[in-house]
């Protein structure tokens, strides 16, 4: 979604500003704008499109000054448009807004009424209003942010600067996140962490109905109520080579290839490797009070939920659903005593899952997430955390923050299954030390099949229809592939249970299609070959991925992709690394924008 930065300080700040704009670019935008105090008056500049046409305007008309703020924005309320660019200009009031304010109908209404022009279609710009007013009968500039926010419903984080105090900024959060950076005699905000990597590791997460004045030398929270807030700040140990593409192509890329990382570091001090065990003592859940878990997420997140159903069932003898948030939520879905919610979310922020959580909450369910953004919403509301150490994630299409979701969906399961006491102890010791041995796999796998994936994937780059088959736990991931190759590669492409074809998609079938069967070695291998001989026989051009060495599925396959060899439970974790290279690979031949895909966002904060 939208990016916020702001800087007070001693340095010009337009370059600090378009820089950790450029570090938010993967949350998606369609325009972008900077404003900056100058001798008495604020400087706005807004462009259509990418950062390099704000730079392009930038050049012409340089903006000097020491404090300012600055926006990317993805359309909610009016067209990309200059005119609805952020920052948004009031009288003597200049604001930036992520979210959406929900009764911006009314409040359009009524400042008309009272003969306010309004020159955009924009919700934020009604706020610039209801500042300025304030402003202009005298009060000052954070009462005045104070006092508007009472009238605002629904979700925002917003930036505000007032002509007659150029040396603060005033900031509030509610439902947005935003992050305050304290530096040496300089202060930031942002609405993500690697914006100010480079210029702070030292920083304070906001949180919902709080306000902050930022200055130099300070920043002072407090409620919007007016109650101070005291928090300390938190060290952010990533570099910001760790948010850079190091090398890669693209994001994506750099992405995939951490994954042998990242689930080291997701792994990092759970495996009890000589109890054969899970090391889970922050979960503080009472085991025997759990009924039924309810597993709430959205896109490649869900795709790991139900792959998790499949841990949690299999291992831990848990009834579970899974269910997509957006369904969820309102539709007073029934909660029982009992039921333990599981929310999976890469950027802990995504609006449905935030929503539907909630509300399970408000029924009476435990709530644990699993979350890769330290302090984001989801996890704040939570009872539990149990967070993935993917790293940022910049590339739009997620692959590192699934794979570390599977494992720890994967964990959590072997956890709960000890202590239900239905997991054998001899099960539980070889889930433990095969999921010790996935990095290295997962590393092999990158390797051994990158080239080959790129091959295939030229081959079949015109294709328009291709289909991606799995069973059992072979199926999320089928659902996986095709989603990555749909959002990067603008390819139609579904994924579908194996079983299922024969009921109605096998009709889609010909020469023309590519099929993408899932082969691991598990108890569904022989029905899943046979349907890869159906697809075949209908003239497909069939693509195995299977265990190395695996003859039968070489000879029946016109493409073979070879994964090493692991327990079934395992086999998620390097199946769906050839998937994600083949759409990589497919999307750079047809020279899309893979790490920012047309039409989608990074965190997605709206219905
Ligand atoms: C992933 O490739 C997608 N871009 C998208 O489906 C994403 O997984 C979804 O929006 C959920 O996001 P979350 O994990 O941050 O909640």
């Amino acid at each position: 979604m939208c990016g916020i930065v702001g800087y007070v300080g001693g340095q010009e700040c337009a370059p600090i500003l378009l820089d950790g704009l450029r570090r938010l670019e993967y949350r998606g935008y369609d325009s972008a704008g900077l404003a900056v105090h100058s001798r008495g008056k604020i400087d706005v500049l807004r462009a259509v499109g990418k950062l390099r046409n704000l730079e392009g305007k930038l050049r012409e008309v340089p903006l000097a000054g020491t404090v300012g703020i600055g926006h990317t924005r993805w359309a909610t309320h009016g067209r990309p448009s200059e005119v609805n660019a952020h920052p948004h200009q009031a009288g003597d009031v200049v604001v930036v807004h992520n979210g959406i304010i929900e009764n911006h109908t009314a409040l359009r209404k009524q400042l008309q009424a009272s003969g306010c022009e309004i020159k955009s279609d924009t919700d934020t710009e009604l706020v610039a209003h209801l500042v300025s007013r304030r402003v202009a009968g005298g009060l000052p500039l954070e009462e005045s942010v104070r006092a508007t926010l009472s009238e605002l419903e629904g979700a925002y984080a917003i930036a505000v600067l007032s002509v007659k105090e150029p040396n603060r900024i005033i900031v509030a959060k509610k439902a947005s996140p935003l992050v305050l950076g304290l530096g040496e005699g300089e202060m930031f905000c942002a609405s993500d962490i690697p914006a100010l990597l480079p210029y702070t590791r030292d920083m304070v997460f906001m949180e919902d109905g709080e306000m902050a004045v930022i200055e130099a030398d300070k920043v002072t929270l407090s409620t919007v109520e007016g109650q101070p807030v005291e928090r300390e700040a938190k060290r952010i140990d990533w570099s910001p080579m760790m948010a850079e593409k190091a090398g890669y192509k693209h994001f994506m890329l750099k992405e995939i290839f951490e994954q042998p990382r990242a689930i080291e570091d997701t792994l990092r001090g759970r495996l009890d490797r000589e109890g054969g065990d899970i090391y889970g003592t922050e979960f503080e859940l009472d085991v025997a009070e759990i009924k039924r878990v309810i597993l709430l997420a959205c896109g490649t997140s869900h795709h790991a939920a139900m792959a998790g159903r499949y841990y949690l069932e299999g291992l831990a003898r848990i009834p579970t659903v899974v269910e997509l948030a957006s369904e969820f939520r309102g539709r007073d879905a029934v909660v029982l005593p009992g039921d333990l919610v599981i929310a999976v979310s890469q950027s802990g922020e995504t609006l449905d899952t935030l929503i539907a959580a909630r509300e399970a909450k408000e029924k009476g369910a435990k709530v644990l997430s699993i979350a890769n953004v330290l302090g984001s919403a989801i996890p704040r509301m939570s009872d539990a955390v149990f967070y993935t150490h993917a790293g940022p994630e910049i590339g739009v299409a997620s692959t590192k923050c699934f794979t570390t979701q599977l494992a720890n969906l994967l964990m959590f399961s072997i956890w709960l299954g000890r202590r239900r006491d239905v997991l054998s102890a001899e099960k539980s010791a070889a889930l433990v030390e095969g999921l010790a041995r996935i990095p290295q796999q997962m590393a092999e796998a990158l390797k051994g099949t990158r080239q080959l994936c790129a091959n295939l994937a030229r081959r079949y780059v015109e294709a328009r229809d291709v289909l991606f088959l799995g069973r059992g736990l072979s199926f999320p991931i089928a659902l996986e592939g095709a989603l990555k190759l749909k959002e990067i590669s603008y390819v139609h492409a579904e994924g579908y249970a194996a079983g299922e074809m024969k009921h109605g998609p096998i009709a889609l079938i010909d020469s023309k299609v590519p099929v993408l069967v899932l082969l691991p070695k598990d108890e569904h291998y022989e029905r899943s070959l046979s349907n890869l001989e159906e697809a075949k026989a209908r003239d497909a051009q069939v693509i195995g991925i299977a265990t190395e060495g695996d003859e039968e599925a070489r000879e029946v396959s016109h493409n073979l992709v070879e994964i090493p060899a692991s327990l079934p439970e395992l086999t998620p974790f390097l199946t769906v690394i050839p998937l994600q290279l083949y759409s990589y690979y497919v999307a750079d031949f047809k020279g899309t924008d893979v790490d920012q895909p047309r039409n989608l966002a990074k965190t997605v904060t709206v219905e």
